[in-house]
């Protein structure tokens, strides 16, 4: 990783345990994670350019865990098109300042060599439905990535308790799985997705819009809030056709506008009653591909 800033705080941080400690190795991580043996350690994974969002992550394992780990790893894997890998954000020195300020006690900045060597094997877990639906019918092996760095991660960082975000809550359900499968001593943390003032959920991708489409933006958490309070006077279906008319008065082009049962993400045909339901979208703005959901009872 050619960063000046980033050598530079990590020559130092050796010598200065009250700084933040950088780890680009996993050598060098398992040796600071020994040093904390005894410790509750929680753990927020990344992959940076980094916003309240993720800083929100970072205080509740922070309230909740003795020595938090952030890990920064823009993972290829999960990127099923190259351009979108490629536009990705990425903005190392400011994130270094952020974590300094952040509570967070140790990043992990591996390289892609480091995380992936050759012959590194495949992690084959059954995510059922999820692959199949959303986000993971629109980005094909999109999924399958997540699991497989998440499993590396886990395995190395060997936390106590994790922290995700509700904003992606189908990679919530897939965390589920991974840690269902691999790592049942692992606590998981869910908590709220951040928002600017206009309700657009934050994220790294929103540095890509201009101003217009930042505003234009803020229509896809109206339109969510306009779908949840139709809830139960119309059925499912009525309220996504309501929905996808809306996103189209605002230009907005939807991938996917989907009610969803959230504890199993099947698609409900009528309202039953004791079940949570959430609605979850993806749409493009200025071909950026943006997601939000919110839980509509
Ligand atoms: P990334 O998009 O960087 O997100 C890291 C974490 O921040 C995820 O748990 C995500 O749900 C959470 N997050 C993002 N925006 C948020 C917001 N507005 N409010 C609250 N939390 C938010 O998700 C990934 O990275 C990757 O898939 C990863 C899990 C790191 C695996 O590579």
């Amino acid at each position: 990783m050619p960063n000046n800033l980033l050598e530079l705080f990590f020559a130092t941080s050796k010598n200065h345990p009250e700084i933040l400690r950088i780890a680009k190795t996993i050598n060098e991580l398992s040796q600071f994670i020994s040093e904390n043996i005894g410790n509750k350690i929680g753990f927020v994974p990344t992959m940076g350019a980094l916003h309240q969002g993720h800083l929100s992550l970072i205080k509740a394992a922070g309230k909740s865990t003795d020595f938090v780990v952030v890990s920064l790893f823009v993972n290829p894997l999960q990127f099923n098109n190259p351009e979108d890998l490629e536009k990705y954000p990425r903005d190392l020195e400011n994130d270094i300042l952020l974590l300094e300020k952040s509570g967070c006690d140790l990043l992990f900045a591996p390289s892609v060599e480091e995380m992936y060597p050759e012959n590194t094997p495949k992690i084959e877990l059954d995510i059922k439905n999820l692959d199949s639906i959303m986000e993971g019918k629109m980005r094909k092996g999109h999924f399958d990535g997540v699991v497989q760095v998440l499993y590396r991660l886990f395995s190395v960082v060997k936390p106590d308790e994790v922290f995700f975000g509700l904003k992606d809550y189908q990679q919530c359900m897939v965390v589920k799985c991974v840690l269902k499968a691999y790592f049942p001593e692992i606590k998981l943390s869910l908590e709220p997705t951040v928002r600017e003032t206009s309700g657009l959920a934050m994220s790294s991708r929103n540095q890509r819009l201009s101003k217009e489409g930042q505003e234009k933006a803020a229509e896809i958490f109206k339109t969510l809030s306009y779908c949840k309070s139709l809830y139960p006077l119309y059925t499912p279906q009525e309220i996504i056709s309501r929905g996808k008319e809306m996103f189209k008065k605002s230009n907005i082009e939807t991938e996917y506008l989907e009610i969803a049962d959230s504890d199993n993400l099947n698609f409900p045909v009528s309202w039953e009653k004791n079940k949570n339901y959430i609605i979850l979208a993806a749409v493009y703005i200025e071909s950026v591909r943006l997601i939000d959901n919110l839980f509509i009872n």
